[in-house]
Protein backbone atom coordinates (compact mmCIF):
# COMPACT_ATOMS: atom_id res chain seq x y z
CA UNK A 1 0.00 0.00 0.00
CA UNK A 2 1.37 3.52 -0.71
CA UNK A 3 0.09 6.21 2.15
CA UNK A 4 0.89 9.76 1.67
CA UNK A 5 0.79 12.34 3.89
CA UNK A 6 0.56 16.30 3.67
CA UNK A 7 0.86 18.30 6.47
CA UNK A 8 2.94 21.39 7.64
CA UNK A 9 4.73 19.57 10.69
CA UNK A 10 6.37 16.66 8.77
CA UNK A 11 8.41 15.85 11.90
CA UNK A 12 5.60 14.61 13.53
CA UNK A 13 5.80 11.29 11.74
CA UNK A 14 9.00 10.27 12.44
CA UNK A 15 7.21 7.68 14.86
CA UNK A 16 6.31 5.93 11.71
CA UNK A 17 10.06 4.51 11.63
CA UNK A 18 9.99 2.30 14.64
CA UNK A 19 7.39 -0.36 15.59
CA UNK A 20 5.10 -2.43 12.83
CA UNK A 21 4.51 0.09 10.75
CA UNK A 22 8.30 1.40 10.54
CA UNK A 23 8.99 -2.79 10.13
CA UNK A 24 6.50 -2.76 7.32
CA UNK A 25 7.61 -0.01 6.15
CA UNK A 26 11.58 -1.49 5.34
CA UNK A 27 10.11 -4.53 4.12
CA UNK A 28 8.33 -2.61 1.63
CA UNK A 29 4.76 -3.08 2.44
CA UNK A 30 3.70 0.36 3.54
CA UNK A 31 5.57 2.75 0.86
CA UNK A 32 4.79 5.74 3.14
CA UNK A 33 5.89 9.77 2.13
CA UNK A 34 5.46 12.93 4.02
CA UNK A 35 4.93 15.61 1.82
CA UNK A 36 5.84 19.55 3.39
CA UNK A 37 2.90 21.81 2.69
CA UNK A 38 4.79 24.68 2.76
CA UNK A 39 6.64 23.15 -0.02
CA UNK A 40 3.18 24.41 -2.17
CA UNK A 41 2.83 28.13 -1.20
CA UNK A 42 4.34 30.56 -3.99
CA UNK A 43 4.85 33.60 -1.58
CA UNK A 44 7.72 34.59 0.79
CA UNK A 45 6.32 33.65 3.84
CA UNK A 46 5.17 30.27 2.92
CA UNK A 47 1.47 31.04 4.52
CA UNK A 48 -0.84 28.47 4.12
CA UNK A 49 -3.95 30.33 6.18
CA UNK A 50 -5.94 33.36 6.39
CA UNK A 51 -8.89 34.92 7.92
CA UNK A 52 -11.96 33.53 7.11
CA UNK A 53 -14.63 35.24 4.92
CA UNK A 54 -17.80 35.96 6.86
CA UNK A 55 -15.84 36.33 9.92
CA UNK A 56 -15.20 33.95 13.03
CA UNK A 57 -12.25 33.18 15.07
CA UNK A 58 -9.32 31.81 13.63
CA UNK A 59 -7.73 30.84 10.30
CA UNK A 60 -8.54 28.90 7.33
CA UNK A 61 -6.20 27.04 5.52
CA UNK A 62 -6.00 28.10 1.75
CA UNK A 63 -7.23 26.01 -1.07
CA UNK A 64 -4.00 26.73 -3.56
CA UNK A 65 -1.09 25.19 -1.78
CA UNK A 66 -3.59 22.04 -0.90
CA UNK A 67 -4.62 22.37 -4.49
CA UNK A 68 -1.08 21.96 -5.65
CA UNK A 69 0.10 19.49 -2.87
CA UNK A 70 -2.77 17.24 -4.12
CA UNK A 71 -2.25 17.64 -7.74
CA UNK A 72 1.22 16.72 -7.14
CA UNK A 73 0.72 13.45 -5.98
CA UNK A 74 -1.90 12.15 -7.83
CA UNK A 75 0.13 12.68 -10.77
CA UNK A 76 3.10 10.95 -9.13
CA UNK A 77 0.64 8.14 -7.87
CA UNK A 78 -0.85 7.86 -11.25
CA UNK A 79 2.66 6.37 -12.92
CA UNK A 80 3.17 3.85 -10.57
CA UNK A 81 1.36 0.39 -11.31
CA UNK A 82 -1.53 -0.05 -8.59
CA UNK A 83 -2.56 -3.10 -6.98
CA UNK A 84 -6.01 -2.03 -8.17
CA UNK A 85 -7.76 0.32 -10.29
CA UNK A 86 -9.26 2.02 -7.87
CA UNK A 87 -8.66 5.97 -7.58
CA UNK A 88 -6.48 6.93 -4.54
CA UNK A 89 -8.60 7.70 -1.33
CA UNK A 90 -8.26 11.02 -0.15
CA UNK A 91 -9.03 11.53 3.75
CA UNK A 92 -8.85 14.40 5.69
CA UNK A 93 -9.09 13.81 9.30
CA UNK A 94 -11.57 16.17 10.77
CA UNK A 95 -14.21 16.48 13.81
CA UNK A 96 -16.79 17.79 11.47
CA UNK A 97 -16.11 13.99 9.62
CA UNK A 98 -17.33 10.22 9.55
CA UNK A 99 -16.38 8.19 12.76
CA UNK A 100 -13.49 5.98 12.62
CA UNK A 101 -14.30 2.50 13.10
CA UNK A 102 -12.81 -0.85 12.78
CA UNK A 103 -15.00 -1.59 9.94
CA UNK A 104 -13.36 1.67 8.25
CA UNK A 105 -10.01 0.28 8.99
CA UNK A 106 -10.76 -2.80 7.59
CA UNK A 107 -11.87 -1.16 4.28
CA UNK A 108 -9.15 1.00 4.32
CA UNK A 109 -6.59 -1.81 4.52
CA UNK A 110 -8.07 -3.07 1.03
CA UNK A 111 -7.13 0.31 -0.32
CA UNK A 112 -4.02 0.63 -2.65
CA UNK A 113 -3.50 4.73 -2.32
CA UNK A 114 -4.29 6.46 0.90
CA UNK A 115 -3.76 10.11 0.73
CA UNK A 116 -3.86 11.88 3.86
CA UNK A 117 -5.12 15.75 4.39
CA UNK A 118 -3.65 16.77 7.60
CA UNK A 119 -5.23 20.00 8.58
CA UNK A 120 -4.80 22.71 11.14
CA UNK A 121 -6.26 26.00 12.77
CA UNK A 122 -10.25 26.15 11.87
CA UNK A 123 -9.74 23.60 9.13
CA UNK A 124 -9.07 23.97 4.93
CA UNK A 125 -11.04 25.57 2.80
CA UNK A 126 -14.18 23.64 1.80
CA UNK A 127 -13.34 23.94 -1.99
CA UNK A 128 -10.28 21.76 -1.34
CA UNK A 129 -12.47 18.63 -0.48
CA UNK A 130 -15.68 19.87 -3.19
CA UNK A 131 -12.94 20.17 -5.92
CA UNK A 132 -11.46 16.49 -5.57
CA UNK A 133 -14.36 14.96 -4.54
CA UNK A 134 -15.99 15.80 -8.59
CA UNK A 135 -13.21 13.54 -10.65
CA UNK A 136 -11.58 11.65 -6.93
CA UNK A 137 -13.05 9.79 -3.75
CA UNK A 138 -12.96 12.26 -0.67
CA UNK A 139 -13.68 11.49 3.34
CA UNK A 140 -13.98 13.59 6.12
CA UNK A 141 -12.63 10.86 8.90
CA UNK A 142 -13.09 11.97 12.62
CA UNK A 143 -11.46 10.05 15.19
CA UNK A 144 -14.58 11.01 18.06
CA UNK A 145 -15.69 13.67 19.76
CA UNK A 146 -13.29 15.94 20.79
CA UNK A 147 -10.94 18.49 19.32
CA UNK A 148 -7.55 17.93 18.19
CA UNK A 149 -5.45 20.49 17.33
CA UNK A 150 -4.61 18.98 13.98
CA UNK A 151 -5.01 16.31 11.35
CA UNK A 152 -1.44 14.78 12.26
CA UNK A 153 -2.17 12.87 15.75
CA UNK A 154 -5.97 11.43 13.78
CA UNK A 155 -3.88 10.52 11.07
CA UNK A 156 -0.97 8.61 13.04
CA UNK A 157 -3.74 6.59 14.54
CA UNK A 158 -5.10 5.47 11.73
CA UNK A 159 -2.46 4.33 9.70
CA UNK A 160 -1.66 2.20 13.09
CA UNK A 161 -4.99 0.76 12.65
CA UNK A 162 -5.06 0.47 9.29
CA UNK A 163 -1.13 -0.39 8.48
CA UNK A 164 -1.35 -3.71 10.90
CA UNK A 165 -4.76 -4.80 9.40
CA UNK A 166 -2.65 -5.18 5.84
CA UNK A 167 -1.60 -8.90 5.07
CA UNK A 168 1.76 -9.64 7.01
CA UNK A 169 2.32 -6.77 8.97
CA UNK A 170 1.15 -8.31 12.04
CA UNK A 171 3.09 -11.49 12.47
CA UNK A 172 0.56 -13.76 13.96
CA UNK A 173 -2.61 -12.72 11.73
CA UNK A 174 -4.70 -14.97 14.82
CA UNK A 175 -4.02 -12.00 17.29
CA UNK A 176 -6.32 -9.90 14.85
CA UNK A 177 -9.12 -12.09 15.17
CA UNK A 178 -10.18 -12.23 19.17
CA UNK A 179 -9.43 -8.09 19.49
CA UNK A 180 -11.74 -5.92 20.84
CA UNK A 181 -14.44 -4.77 18.27
CA UNK A 182 -13.33 -7.53 15.37
CA UNK A 183 -16.83 -8.79 16.53
CA UNK A 184 -18.40 -5.78 17.77
CA UNK A 185 -17.38 -6.60 21.51
CA UNK A 186 -15.23 -5.39 23.40
CA UNK A 187 -12.17 -8.03 24.24
CA UNK A 188 -11.66 -10.70 27.24
CA UNK A 189 -9.39 -10.07 30.34
CA UNK A 190 -6.14 -11.67 29.64
CA UNK A 191 -3.92 -13.38 31.92
CA UNK A 192 -0.25 -14.84 31.88
CA UNK A 193 2.35 -16.14 34.20
CA UNK A 194 2.42 -15.92 37.70
CA UNK A 195 -1.41 -17.67 38.51
CA UNK A 196 -0.97 -15.52 42.21
CA UNK A 197 0.32 -12.19 42.08
CA UNK A 198 -0.09 -9.70 44.74
CA UNK A 199 -3.21 -11.57 45.99
CA UNK A 200 -4.76 -11.55 43.04
CA UNK A 201 -5.46 -14.82 41.63
CA UNK A 202 -5.81 -15.23 37.96
CA UNK A 203 -9.79 -17.45 37.07
CA UNK A 204 -9.15 -20.59 37.77
CA UNK A 205 -11.23 -21.99 34.69
CA UNK A 206 -7.85 -20.29 32.27
CA UNK A 207 -5.65 -23.02 34.53
CA UNK A 208 -8.81 -25.82 33.82
CA UNK A 209 -7.63 -26.97 30.36
CA UNK A 210 -11.36 -27.22 29.48
CA UNK A 211 -11.12 -25.39 26.47
CA UNK A 212 -15.06 -25.39 25.98
CA UNK A 213 -15.33 -23.69 29.40
CA UNK A 214 -12.54 -21.31 28.62
CA UNK A 215 -14.59 -20.21 25.01
CA UNK A 216 -17.28 -19.52 27.31
CA UNK A 217 -16.21 -17.64 30.40
CA UNK A 218 -14.56 -15.64 27.67
CA UNK A 219 -17.37 -15.23 25.66
CA UNK A 220 -19.23 -14.01 29.03
CA UNK A 221 -16.48 -11.88 30.10
CA UNK A 222 -16.73 -9.84 26.60
CA UNK A 223 -20.70 -9.33 26.81
CA UNK A 224 -20.61 -8.23 30.83
CA UNK A 225 -17.68 -6.47 30.01
CA UNK A 226 -19.70 -4.54 26.76
CA UNK A 227 -23.15 -4.23 28.39
CA UNK A 228 -21.43 -2.15 31.26
CA UNK A 229 -18.33 -0.10 29.53
CA UNK A 230 -20.15 0.42 26.05
CA UNK A 231 -23.65 -0.93 26.19
CA UNK A 232 -24.00 0.93 23.05
CA UNK A 233 -21.95 -1.63 21.08
CA UNK A 234 -24.79 -3.84 22.14
CA UNK A 235 -27.94 -4.48 19.67
CA UNK A 236 -31.09 -3.35 20.84
CA UNK A 237 -33.01 -6.00 23.67
CA UNK A 238 -35.58 -6.61 21.08
N1 LIG B 1 -8.92 17.08 13.88
C1 LIG B 1 -9.32 17.78 14.94
N2 LIG B 1 -10.09 17.04 15.73
C2 LIG B 1 -10.20 15.82 15.14
C3 LIG B 1 -10.88 14.62 15.46
N3 LIG B 1 -11.61 14.49 16.54
N4 LIG B 1 -10.77 13.59 14.62
C4 LIG B 1 -10.04 13.71 13.50
N5 LIG B 1 -9.38 14.81 13.16
C5 LIG B 1 -9.45 15.86 13.96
Amino acid sequence: MRIDIITIFPEFFSVLDVSLVGKARQSGLIDLRVHNLRDHTHDRHHSVDDTPYGGGAGMVMKPEPWGDAIDAILSDVQDVPAATDAAPLLIFPSPAGELFTQAMARELAGESNLIFGCGRYEGIDQRVFDHFAVEGRVRLVSLGDYVLNGGEVAVMAMIEAVGRLIPGVVGNPESLVEESHEDGLLEYPSYTKPSAWRGLDVPPVLLSGNHGAIAAWRREQQLERTARVRPDLLPPAN
